[in-house]
């Protein structure tokens, strides 16, 4: 059935049944290919975009319960502050190693930043546990959200 939903500031209507996960709609109907899928069972955290700025798993996430919330994938992070700060602290540092995992832990960084804007070791191991990667670039990710933190912080003050 047709249901609209909006992502990245534009209104999309597609034809889908209401039980499908927003992560096929945002792959395969809309092609927005940079959201990735994983383990498909909310275990790895491949697929996260935000939902009203909220880190979610779009593989878990179905069409019929995102309603005219504003999703926000991979694709146009960069456009909010905390967005762009984590990418640009992600380049610095060379943080990806096979990048696979990559787009999930930067939503997953970015909607921490934009919650927490100085993170603790603590708020980082939260807001980060799900998200797996294969290629150990835990180290790498934690101080891309410390250097990201810090450069906002500047920025800000
Ligand atoms: S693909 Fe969604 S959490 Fe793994
Ligand atoms: S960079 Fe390869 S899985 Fe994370």
């Amino acid at each position: 059935m047709a249901t609209t939903i909006k992502v990245n500031g534009q209104s999309h209507t597609v034809d889908v049944d209401d039980d499908t996960p927003l992560l096929w709609v945002l792959r395969d109907v809309l092609g927005m290919t940079g959201t990735k899928f994983g383990c498909g069972m909310a275990l790895c955290g491949a697929c996260t975009v935000h939902v009203d700025g909220q880190a979610v798993r779009s593989c878990i996430t179905t069409i019929d319960t995102v309603g005219t919330s504003e999703i926000t994938t991979i694709e146009a992070v960069g456009r909010t502050p905390a967005g762009q700060a984590i990418q640009k602290a992600w380049v610095d540092l060379e943080v990806p190693q096979c990048g696979y995992c990559q787009s999930g832990q930067i939503m997953s960084a970015a909607a921490l930043l934009a919650s927490t804007p100085k993170p603790t070791d603590g708020d980082i191991d939260n807001a980060m546990s799900g998200n797996i990667c294969r290629c150990g670039t835990y180290t790498r990710i934690r101080d891309g959200i410390k250097q990201a933190a810090v450069a906002s912080g500047r920025q800000g003050g």
